[in-house]
């Protein structure tokens, strides 16, 4: 019960990562604000939640809304934990092909939207004495050929933000910490090519079954890993760690498959055969 008496905002908590971590964080105690495009599945989730979770729409675009929703979690009590997490894939096109409108989209989506949401959180939680934020980045902050290029430079961003924002808050005892997750099993994809309701589980079970073998831990990723991640993050476990990370990838930035995989050929040992 590390968040027994807390509140948290998650944004993008009407599914996948928001979602497992909106539970995550109700499960350890806390009450939680979850904002997003999608009203049926916020919705749910609030209906199921004995009123431990409630539901405003708000799309992170939008200034407006991400500043009406601090707001709002304020007024019923206050903001202890913020999870700046909502996104989707964003325009797909190499950099050579982008245009202007799809980069400043993808950029607003993913990383305007971190930096307004700790903009509008963070006087609120500082007239409290403090409190936690945690970014959602990705492994495509940190390496190439993981994600569109847009979004690969999005969430690099989001992880310098992340550094400048603890550095910054740090006088008003707020960490600001961020999660990279690997590859996880979320509607992310089935929404990144068009496909919606219950078409989306078919596209899941096939990715699972990719993502199973993608890196060294050989189960396909899931939302709840990553939730486990944050919560140690926003709880006063991690009461001296911030402007930092954590990797949560079932290990797959370690390194080539021959590295952990006996049974894959690397270059070198395919050169030792020629010698
Ligand atoms: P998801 O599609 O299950 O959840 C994303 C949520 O964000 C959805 O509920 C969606 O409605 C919401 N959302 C999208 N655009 C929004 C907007 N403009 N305003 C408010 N809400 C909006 O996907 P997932 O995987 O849970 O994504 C969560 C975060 O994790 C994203 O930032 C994503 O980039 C990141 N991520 C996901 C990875 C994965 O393998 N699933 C890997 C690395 C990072």
């Amino acid at each position: 019960m590390r968040f027994a008496g807390k509140r948290a905002v998650v944004t993008g908590g009407a599914s996948g990562i928001g979602r497992a971590t909106a539970l995550r964080l109700v499960e350890e105690g806390a009450e939680v604000w979850i904002g997003d495009v999608d009203v049926a599945g916020g919705e749910e989730l609030a209906a199921t939640s004995n009123g431990r979770i409630r539901f405003q729409r708000t799309d992170v675009t939008k200034v407006a809304d991400i500043e009406a929703l601090m707001l709002a979690a304020d007024a019923a009590g206050g903001i202890d934990v913020l999870f700046n997490n909502a996104g989707a894939g964003g325009a797909r096109e190499p950099i050579d092909e982008i245009d202007a409108d799809g980069w400043d989209r993808t950029q607003a989506l993913l990383l305007r939207s971190v930096a307004m949401g700790i903009r509008y959180a963070a006087p609120l939680m500082a007239a409290r004495g403090g409190g936690a934020i945690v970014n959602t980045a990705s492994i495509a902050a940190l390496q190439t050929g993981a994600a569109p290029t847009a979004y690969s430079v999005a969430k690099a961003g989001v992880l310098h933000l992340t550094r400048l924002a603890a550095t910054d808050l740090a006088r008003h005892h707020i960490r600001v910490n961020a999660v990279c997750p690997g590859f996880i099993i979320t509607n992310i994809f089935a929404s990144a090519i068009g496909v919606e309701g219950e078409q989306r589980t078919v596209v899941n079970q096939a990715i699972a079954g990719i993502a199973a073998h993608a890196q060294p831990v050989q189960r396909a990723g899931r939302p709840e890993d990553i939730a486990a991640a944050v919560a140690y993050l926003a709880s006063d476990d991690a009461a001296f760690v911030t402007g930092t990370h954590i990797l949560v990838d079932g290990g797959m930035l370690t390194g080539p498959r021959h590295s952990w995989d006996v049974d894959a050929p690397s270059l070198f040992d395919t050169l030792e055969a020629f010698r």
